[in-house]
């Protein structure tokens, strides 16, 4: 169900976000367009948006729970999210616990190698230029964030992965790897953004060996592998199995 809502502040590939008649609050909108390959390769699939929605609202409780500072407030409807405003830092924080992916493409890093403590890889968020990893004289030079704020954004990065790590595995769910968004709310701290679903985690299903069959997340429409809502599907079913329904905002 659509919302009342204020003026589009910004379109991405997966979500559209607009004002929401208070400076300090937007509404959130899940779509179900799905890209990859800097969106050289696009499907709308239909319960997409839904699903990542109800997930990242429950990954942003469990978060919150732990301590982390997120940008959720609460739910709008089944694909509306309610979330601080927050100015969104061009960065891509990507961390690693298993070896696949670009890391495995760019690197001879064999493929599967467990990498502990986790690879922390951080990207231009820049759609023209295909989002670039960058070099820490790179991201100096680019002074989108402080030293301190810097470490700030590894430090909680590394708590998410922790408490991710453990909560999926309860799951019987691996992270691999994911991608985060940090924002700086009204009062200069970080905050989460952005999304945690599979279209930003790769996911592994612990009770299956077969290689491709283990996947559940957006590397099944990567590779076009098939079943891709219902790949996101059964890890809904085994969030909500243990985590209770994400709260409504009002
Ligand atoms: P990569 O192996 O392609 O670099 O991806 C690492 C992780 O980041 C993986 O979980 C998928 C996620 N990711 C995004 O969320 N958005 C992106 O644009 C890319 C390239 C990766």
């Amino acid at each position: 169900m659509k919302p009342d809502h204020g003026q589009l502040l910004y379109e991405g590939k997966a979500k559209r976000v607009f004002s929401s008649g208070s400076n300090e609050r937007v509404l959130v909108e899940f779509k179900d367009d799905a890209t990859a390959f800097n969106a050289q390769k696009r499907a709308k699939l239909e319960g997409k948006g839904q699903i990542n929605c109800q997930i990242s609202a429950s990954i942003f409780e469990v978060l919150e729970r732990e301590g982390v500072p997120t940008h959720y407030l609460g739910l709008e409807s089944d694909n509306w999210m309610v979330a601080q405003y927050v100015d969104v830092i061009p960065l891509e924080v990507v961390l690693r616990n298993i070896a696949t992916g670009s890391l495995c493409r760019e690197t001879p890093i064999p493929f599967g190698t467990e990498l502990s403590p986790a690879l922390l890889d951080l990207y231009y968020k820049d759609d023209a230029l295909s989002d670039p990893l960058l070099s820490e004289a790179r991201l100096e030079k680019l002074g989108l964030l402080s030293k301190q704020k810097l470490l700030e954004v590894e430090t909680l990065s590394r708590k998410v992965n922790q408490v991710l790590t453990s909560f999926f595995a309860n799951l019987d769910l691996l992270l691999v790897d994911f991608k985060l968004e940090i924002g700086l709310n009204q009062h200069n701290q970080l905050v989460l953004a952005d999304e945690v679903s599979p279209d930003t985690c790769r996911l592994w299903d612990q009770r299956i060996s077969d290689p491709e069959e283990r996947i559940l997340d957006k590397d099944r429409f990567r590779k076009d592998l098939g079943g891709v809502v219902e790949g996101y599907g059964e890890i809904l079913k085994r969030i909500q199995g243990v985590c209770p329904k994400p709260r409504n905002y009002k």
